[in-house]
């Protein structure tokens, strides 16, 4: 069926959908949010991490400088001790092991030496290389040679030195105090630290499930609240009721879905009524035309003998059979147009709509005479179809429009394309239409004449669905009433 190629869909109430992605912006923020804070946690952690793994080298190498410290002190004293006894044996062994606690006092100041920081510390290691010095040349130059020559000043000389070992001992002491100073801080830095990572962690712990409780109540309300109500209006619309709106004028995706769904059901039901209209016209057409054409014969038996009585000389019956003839004259109309209603479109040509309307329009003042209205027609279109058919349509029209203009009255027949379609407008000055009339304008039989028929506009829609067009009808510019027919336009002529 021609209707069914009507791609057309006219959608009310249904304005552009305005598609603002805003569930995935939501989403893609809360994500990111989540993850910004679980990298955070992470940074703070392994900065903590690094920062007490630091604070234990330090503290490695402050015990390793107090361990050299303390061997150092040792050393100075064994040093002034080996002296002692080279006094009193002078053997080679005793000078030798003199030798050797020196060698290590020089080792373990140039190791210390090179391990401290502290302006302090070095300066009180220079003041120990310095006494050591002073214990050595005193050794070398006096002790050694007078206990070599067995001479009792070599014993006075060895006490007269001892100063420079107080001096190393005072001065060890001191580095030792600030190590132990420089040791205590840090220990104190990693117990903050330890403590601030600790802090830090426990208010994680309670803000990252707040914030994933919070965005998990936050999504569900966006999402699945607008999803569970999505999912109920398309079980409505599936279990029949096409009349079911989706009531979510959220400003996303949803929002948009529901206003698409809403202009669908709308879509749908428009042309489900179209469909219905147009089954129940093509029964309705079924059924007549079967009448119709067994009326069609007796009908025209009558018409024949009424045709021959027209010259009777007695006027009251010629009157009587001249009404008789008018009447049935009507229920030929009738019979006629009951029979369009099932006749299917034979033709399908470019039918050039203008050069048409002017020619139903010259019949219509013929026909009318007197009665005419002021009839004017504007512009152009081609449309494809069946040029008889569509003529039938246009007469219907401007008929309808002339009677309800009356003779004093205009008529404008406006043609053009719209929205790939042909269009022509028939707007008349009459009365218009009355609101209760409306819905029923293309019902078979409706009709608000009294020698009216009510098959004209029937008739013509079913002639415009049966073309993949309409008819609709509203309040015209002139007036009166404007109805518009709507065919598709002509193809391409290939050549
Ligand atoms: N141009 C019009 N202005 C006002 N009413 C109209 C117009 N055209 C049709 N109608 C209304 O629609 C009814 C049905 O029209 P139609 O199907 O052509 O049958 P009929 O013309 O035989 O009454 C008319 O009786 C009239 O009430
Ligand atoms: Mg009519």
């Amino acid at each position: 069926m021609a209707s069914q190629q009507h791609r057309h869909v006219e959608v009310e109430g249904a304005g552009p959908p305005t598609r603002v992605f805003s569930t995935r912006r939501r989403l893609v923020a809360a994500f990111s949010v989540a993850l910004a804070v679980f990298l955070l946690a992470l940074a703070v952690q392994v900065l903590a991490f690094r920062r007490m793994e630091a604070t234990f080298a330090a503290l490695k190498e402050l015990d390793e400088q107090l361990q050299l410290a303390l061997r150092l002190e040792s050393a100075v004293r064994e040093q002034y001790a080996h002296q002692g006894l080279f006094v009193v044996e002078s053997s080679r062994l005793r000078l030798d092991e003199y030798l050797k606690a020196r060698a290590d006092s020089l080792g373990l100041m140039a190791a210390l030496g090179a391990r401290l920081k502290d302006a302090d510390a070095l300066r009180w290691m220079a003041e120990i290389r310095q006494a050591n010095q002073e214990l050595d040349r005193t050794f070398q130059e006096r002790v050694a040679p007078a206990a070599e020559r067995r001479d009792g000043v070599a014993a006075t000389a060895h006490g007269l030195a001892y100063p420079h070992v107080t001096v190393v001992e005072d001065r060890v002491d001191k580095v030792f105090a600030r190590l132990r100073e420089a040791t205590a801080v840090r220990q104190q830095e990693l117990v903050d630290t330890e403590r601030t990572a600790l802090r830090l962690l426990g208010v994680l712990a309670v803000a990252i499930p707040l914030f994933v409780a919070g965005a998990v109540a936050y999504l569900s309300r966006s999402v699945a609240r607008p999803l569970a109500v999505l999912s109920r209006g398309a079980a409505a619309v599936s279990a029949g009721d096409l009349a079911a709106r989706i009531d979510l004028d959220t400003p996303d995706e949803f929002g948009a879905l529901a206003a698409e769904f809403n202009a669908m059901t709308v879509a749908v039901r428009q042309q489900q009524a179209r469909l219905v209209e147009s089954e129940k016209l093509a029964g309705i057409g079924r059924l007549a035309a079967g009448v119709a054409h067994e009326l069609n014969n007796p009908l025209q038996v009558m018409l024949g003998y009424l045709s021959l009585n027209r010259d009777l000389p007695d006027r009251r019956l010629a009157g009587q059979l001249a009404a008789t003839e008018d009447e049935a004259l009507r229920c030929k109309r009738i019979v006629e147009n009951l029979l369009e209603l099932s006749r299917p479109t034979v033709d399908s040509a470019a039918v050039d709509l203008r050069g048409l309307s002017e020619s139903v329009a010259s019949g219509l003042r013929v026909a009318l005479s007197q009665g005419c209205p002021d009839l004017s027609l504007a512009g152009t279109a081609q449309a494809q179809g069946d040029q008889a058919r569509l003529r039938q349509v246009l007469f219907n029209l401007m008929r309808n429009a002339a009677e309800a203009a009356g003779p004093a009255g205009r008529v404008v027949v406006s043609i053009g394309a719209r929205d790939g379609q042909a269009e022509v407008e028939v707007s008349d000055s009459g009365a218009g239409v009355a609101p209760e009339c409306r819905g029923r304008l293309f019902e078979p039989f409706f009709t608000t004449k009294a020698t009216g028929t009510g098959l004209g506009l029937a008739v013509s829609r079913a002639i415009a669905l049966d073309h993949g067009g309409d008819i609709d009808v509203r309040d015209g510019a002139l007036g009166g009433a404007q109805f518009t027919l709507r065919l598709p336009l002509a193809q391409e002529r290939r050549t």
